[in-house]
């Protein structure tokens, strides 16, 4: 699936913007503060139904005003697919060729997609909850019924919660917590496999990539801990009383720790801002090599504001190592037109370039 075009109308400062795409790399150009991010983001939106930043929709609506709409052109072979979003504080309509979708599983996934920013560098590593949401955005995209469980598990986990701060220890209290508990086990067990089985198959492509992008070897390892197995149900009804005391959900998937290593320490306390970047990069490119595998198409690649951060060799290797997995379609931002001159050179594939500070509305 390619993206052919992208409309937006009041989407965050974007009033009027009408942009283009080609197959290969597209390069978003542009002094600070005119847009690039946010477009990013809006072609984010056409794949996950939601901003990569924000969680409300008014965050998204451009001040001032009180609605926003998409619209995305995707092909694939012959066929021409439109995305249509419409959002105001009245309604919420989202349509795929015409159907509107009524729940975003019936549309994550169609649109594979990986966004690198490296502002992750800093979430990712400091916030263990930034990792699960890094698990949750992969296997949401080529599993629906993990989509499906997370959705329940979160739900049943916040009445839980809201439960446990005001336990009265009745017997209706007991038998309300028994049907949260049914749910968690239900769905936490599937969750917590999934998000096993899936780091330790991105384990053994992210060695290969930590090597590309760093031109060195170091041993870079993944270690997914969960309190969630088999047995769930039991250590739900072991920790009962812990739980009603504490006033909250001690043990779950909400809990489960991915930790990141190089040379067999924690990389959070002895990584090196380069060792940092080099992890992050290969771990989003083994994301990437990943859902491809299983998608059975090449997810669209974002890469949002990578010269700004990353050494000239890192953004070299990166981009070899996406052109060496033949990506399909992907998205850059930069803010100096000659670097990115000096860029396409060196690609072999497509290029465009849109230059934002001519086309902004
Ligand atoms: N809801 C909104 N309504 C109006 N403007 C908004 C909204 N949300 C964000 N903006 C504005 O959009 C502007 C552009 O943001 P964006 O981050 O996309 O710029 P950028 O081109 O990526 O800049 P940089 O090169 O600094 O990364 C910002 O000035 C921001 O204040
Ligand atoms: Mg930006």
């Amino acid at each position: 699936m390619l993206l052919e075009s992208i409309k937006l109308k009041q989407f965050k400062n974007h009033s009027d913007f009408f942009g283009q795409w080609q197959s290969g790399f597209n390069f978003i150009v542009g002094p600070n503060g005119v847009g690039k991010t946010n477009i990013i983001d809006a072609i984010y939106y056409t794949a996950m139904l939601k901003s990569y930043f924000h969680n409300s929709d008014k965050q998204i609506t451009q001040k001032g005003t009180d609605f926003y709409r998409l619209e995305a052109l995707f092909s694939q072979e012959n066929s021409v697919y439109k995305l249509e979003v419409k959002s105001s504080s009245q309604i919420k309509e989202i349509k795929w060729d015409g159907n509107i979708i009524d729940k975003i599983v019936d549309h994550v996934g169609k649109i594979p997609v990986v966004l690198i920013s490296p502002d992750d560098i800093f979430y990712f590593f400091n916030e263990s909850e930034e990792r699960r949401k890094f698990l949750n955005q992969t296997i949401i995209q080529f599993d629906q019924n993990y989509l499906n469980y997370l959705i329940r598990y979160t739900k049943a986990l916040k009445l839980r919660n809201a439960l446990l701060k005001n336990f009265n220890n009745s017997k209706e209290a007991n038998y309300l917590l028994d049907s949260y508990d049914q749910v968690l086990v239900q769905t936490g067990i599937y969750i917590a496999n999934k998000r096993r089985e899936v780091v330790s198959q991105l384990q053994i492509y992210l060695e290969v990539f930590v090597d590309q992008i760093s031109n060195n070897f170091q041993k870079s390892t993944m270690i997914f801990k969960s309190q969630v197995d088999a047995d769930f149900d039991s250590v739900l009804k072991q920790n009962r009383h812990k739980d009603i005391v504490t006033q909250r959900s001690n043990f779950g998937i909400h809990k489960d720790q991915l930790e990141c290593t190089i040379d067999l320490l924690p990389i959070r306390e002895f990584g090196s801002q380069g060792q940092l970047k080099s992890f992050i990069l290969a771990l989003r490119l083994a994301q990437y090599k990943l859902m491809k595998q299983i998608a059975e198409k090449s997810p669209m690649v974002l890469l949002d504001d990578i010269f700004a951060k990353l050494d000239a060799d890192r953004v070299n290797n990166l981009l070899a190592c996406l052109e060496q997995e033949s990506v399909a379609q992907c998205f850059i931002t930069d803010t100096h037109i000659d670097r990115i001159k000096q860029l396409e050179n060196r690609i072999h594939s497509n290029t465009l370039i849109l230059n934002l500070s001519n086309t902004n509305g």
